[in-house]
């Protein structure tokens, strides 16, 4: 009888054989496709705004109101009516939230930063996520975003454990799995798998968020025992049970069944069509195709963006229904044939007239003279603009700040292997495209993580309607 061949199992762990053929594979950190989409209108995309997201804030805390204290009333008045408000409160606490942290870890949300940073910390102990842990786990996951041994956010690994789903619509073992690695922060550790992603001048935070989360919920345990009622758990921590099933239902959309190890987000996420309350509910997630590709755009704007690129990706699923049914049966093949994955048929590919490729990027018109050397004619940078220049080996960004000064850095990002002329300019500010990490133009400081490391800068100047740049750093 011919000999079998059996493939190995996927290692997921990231520090394991996996990882290690990624990396040797230029899966780590890779260049991904991005469909084209004309500079001006990205721009606009991009444009960050307080409005909408202030006002869904308001709202969603307006209805946990309401509904934490029907849950109340109908309770204490010792009515079994208390389950329908509790049912809507848990949903809000535990499903919403999810979308909440999620946008709010891009600081694409709101324009301003700490309104960014303040719901991000509410939702992250709502939904029950470590919030500084997470918030590097979820820029490892739009690096790396279903690549084996990189991705710490698979959530369907293969073969996929079918039980373990299930029950984790009650989220049982996963209240238990937030509290196994906050004991081992609040003493002062990570582990070995968290190291590979979090940096160690943010150690300090996970162990101090770590210590909050144990006070407040030992207080919300004390005040139970002392009332001898569960009442003041299921308004904290149990939400986590009853009502995080709709952030899975919606959740399993993003990537389940899907191929594994490509470095084309169209192959490995999903758009979904929902209705208007589950786009409030899940803060326009369903375009999670749009969103990793690029990640910059706040998520009020993305049905535009799907506008603008839908002709460049496959088809979106007509239903959170549609998408299930695709969903359910890959998943329970993939128990047998892990191998197996939902192939997509991506479009033949799009040529934008007003989208031509290249039209940021520049290169040398001539020979450096004193070591300055000509990129473009100055009416290509506007204010508050990035292009590219690539010389030799290396690329370099120029920006034109708002007051309209010139600035040029690296045109790499310092956290990961992103172009920086995708990114947006505030001010004195660029902001990455991948993770939204930002840099001061005037000296390359790291402003905003990821980015941890400062960008080298160099000269630019504008002579004759011409930009020009040196191209030896400053000393
Ligand atoms: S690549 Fe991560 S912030 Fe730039």
């Amino acid at each position: 009888m011919p000999a079998v061949e059996t493939i190995p199992p996927s290692d997921y762990s990231l520090v394991g054989k996996d990882t290690a053929r990624a990396i040797e594979q230029g899966l780590a950190e890779a260049t991904w496709y991005a469909s084209p989409v004309p500079k001006e209108k990205m721009r606009e995309l991009l444009q960050r705004r307080d409005g909408p997201a202030i006002r869904d804030t308001l709202i969603w805390f307006g209805l946990l109101l309401i509904s934490g204290a029907g849950s109340y009333l109908f309770w204490q008045a010792g009515s079994w009516w208390a389950v329908v408000p509790f049912m809507i409160y848990g949903v809000l606490y535990a499903s919403a939230s999810d979308s909440r942290w999620h946008e709010t870890s891009h600081g694409t949300a709101f324009k301003t930063d700490w309104l960014n940073n303040a719901l991000y910390e509410i939702a992250s102990f709502m939904v029950v996520r470590e919030a500084t842990v997470w918030r590097w786990s979820h820029a490892r996951h739009h690096s790396d975003t279903i690549i084996v041994g990189r991705d710490p956010e698979i959530a369907a690994p293969r073969p996929p454990d079918i039980a373990g789903i299930i029950w984790g619509f009650f989220g049982i073992k996963e209240l238990f799995n937030f509290f196994k690695p906050v004991a081992l922060h609040c003493t002062g550790r990570l582990s070995p798998e968290e190291k590979t992603f979090i940096p160690e001048s943010e150690y300090e935070k996970v162990f101090l968020r770590a210590r909050i989360y144990l006070v407040i919920y030992g207080g919300v345990m004390g005040l139970a025992i002392c009332q001898r009622s569960i009442l003041p758990l299921l308004f904290v921590g149990l939400p986590r049970i009853y009502g995080a099933w709709l952030g899975l239902i919606y959740g399993y959309t993003q990537h389940a069944g899907l191929a594994e190890n490509v470095l084309d987000h169209r192959l490995n996420c999903r758009t979904v069509r929902m209705n208007f309350i589950n786009r409030y509910l899940y803060w326009n997630m369903n375009y999670h195709l749009e969103h990793h590709m690029f990640p910059l755009v706040p998520y009020h704007n993305l049905p535009k963006l799907h506008e603008l690129v839908k002709a460049d990706m496959p088809a979106p699923y007509r239903s959170i229904w549609n998408a299930w049914r695709e969903i359910v049966p890959a998943l329970l093949r993939q128990v047998k044939d892990p191998a197996y994955y939902v192939e997509r048929k991506l479009p033949p590919p799009t040529v934008r007239a007003d989208a031509p490729a290249a039209a940021h990027i520049f290169t040398a018109k001539g020979q450096p003279v004193n070591g300055w050397i000509e990129i473009c004619a100055g009416e290509f940078l506007k204010r508050e603009d990035v292009i590219r220049f690539d010389h030799g080996q290396k690329t370099y960004a120029i920006y034109r700040s708002a007051e309209g000064a010139l600035h040029a850095t690296d045109g790499i990002c310092t956290h990961g292997n992103t172009h920086l002329a995708d990114g947006l300019v505030k001010g004195r500010l660029i902001e990455c495209p991948k993770h939204n990490g930002r840099f001061d133009l005037t000296d390359g400081s790291p402003q905003r993580k990821p980015v941890c490391v400062a960008l080298q800068t160099y000269k630019a100047r504008e002579h004759d309607g011409k930009i020009f740049l040196d191209l030896a750093p400053p000393t």
